[in-house]
């Protein structure tokens, strides 16, 4: 399958195309050669009842290759924007060219660039934009701009048939959300973090006990052997059903994360036990503050929707955590809802998810041009994350 295969990916039947998929917004450097096909009859409506905007149907992913930059952070117990712009300087140029032998294929086979712009450390996306506009220029592939938190969004869609709408909460290392997903480029933002991130708190919560980073498996490994309800931390607020944040879908973890602090300098020096334990108390605060947060977002997406079972969709790192996902599936079930959480590969930082948000937008027919600009804000329900066709 080559360049000449297709038309391009403009909705006929059948049509398939290849996307090269470029990641570098934060600390993984990654790159994906996806086969995409576009749905038959067209690429607008299918698979979303209520007319959310779908683009590619089915996707494929023939070659992946992810550079973990976590090596390199480790001793500062947390991502170093300058550290991880210059190491995807570095190395860039060759997981692409693997990814591209790995397939079998080369550039020209390509059908489509796509390249996350943003949100993430400006240092890295300037690496991997001016990549894909280096390798969009030399081979005259259209280029896609991508936003990284609509290829977390849409990852579940290149494993499962998962039709438009559904609930997403996006749990990752730099945002925590809950979003309505409606469509392609369609998103209503319905709560989010006003503080830390998830993941930064499990990372922080780690570096304090003296845990090591990433903090999350080793926060979720530790508190499986700890007590619970030992130290009770508290729900940040969850715990003022009075107050203002009392129908609200936000989160805060900063709080939290201080009484961990807190509650480890009062139990110093820490035994095993008592690390075990102060972990299981700060995972089952995060485990009923995000089941609160689902269940209300369920019953609105319920209301707002009419879907009597709908979706939920966990992605981004966090959500390799069972514990967590455990709790979720329990609300869920009351609430008839679904849980879906895309492979491990996926939710954490990869090509493939960018890729797959290239080939939903090239399936629309958006391209962007040369003077696209980086980003490192971009919320999902800006209005340029309309698709450009
Ligand atoms: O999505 P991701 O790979 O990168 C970002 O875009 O941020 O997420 C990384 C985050 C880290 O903070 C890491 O500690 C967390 O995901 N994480 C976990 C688990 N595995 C990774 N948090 C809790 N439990 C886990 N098992
Ligand atoms: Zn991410």
């Amino acid at each position: 399958m080559g360049a000449g295969s297709n038309d391009g990916g403009r909705g006929s039947s059948g049509s398939r195309f290849l996307v090269l998929g470029i990641e570098s917004s934060c600390d993984e450097t990654a790159a994906c050669v996806l086969a995409a096909e576009v749905d038959l009859g067209g690429g607008l409506s299918a698979g979303a009842p209520d007319g959310g905007v779908t683009g590619a149907r089915h996707g494929e992913i023939i070659s992946h290759v992810v550079r973990s930059q976590m090596q390199e952070h480790a001793p500062f117990g947390g991502v170093v924007p300058e550290l991880a712009a210059r190491a995807h300087v570095v190395h860039l140029d060759q997981i692409i060219a693997r990814t591209l032998t790995e397939a079998g294929k080369t550039l020209h086979d390509m059908d489509v660039v796509a390249v996350t712009a943003g949100p993430g450390l400006i240092g890295g996306v300037l690496v991997g934009l001016t990549t894909a506009k280096a390798l969009s220029a030399v081979s005259g592939k259209p280029l896609i701009g991508i936003n990284h938190l609509e290829a977390h969004a849409l990852s579940v869609r290149l494993e499962a048939q998962v039709p438009f709408p559904y609930l997403l909460l996006l749990i990752s290392g730099g945002h925590s959300q809950i979003l309505q997903v409606r469509g392609v480029g369609d998103y209503r933002l319905w709560g989010s973090t006003i503080d830390d991130a998830l993941g930064e708190a499990f990372d922080k919560v780690a570096k304090m006990l003296g845990l090591g980073y990433p903090g999350g498996p080793v926060v979720e490994q530790a508190a499986a052997g700890g007590d619970p309800v030992r130290f009770r931390f508290p729900r940040p607020l969850l715990d003022n059903p009075g107050g203002r944040y009392r129908d609200s879908l936000d989160f805060s973890f900063s709080g939290l994360k201080t009484a961990v602090r807190l509650a480890a300098q009062q139990a110093s020096p820490l035994s095993e036990q008592d690390v075990r334990d102060i972990c299981a108390g700060f995972q089952a605060s995060v485990t009923d503050i995000l089941a609160r947060r689902c269940q209300q977002a369920l019953q609105r997406f319920r209301t707002e929707t009419g879907r009597e079972n709908p979706d939920l969709v966990i992605a981004g790192g966090v959500a390799a955590n069972r514990a967590i996902f455990s709790a979720l599936e329990a609300v869920a079930g009351e609430q008839g809802a679904r849980v879906i959480v895309p492979s491990p590969f996926l939710c954490t930082d990869n090509g493939a998810m960018v890729a797959w948000a290239g080939a939903e937008r090239h399936a629309l027919g958006q391209s962007d041009g040369l003077d696209l600009a980086a980003r490192a804000r971009w919320p999902l329900e800006s209005d340029d994350m309309t698709v450009r066709s």
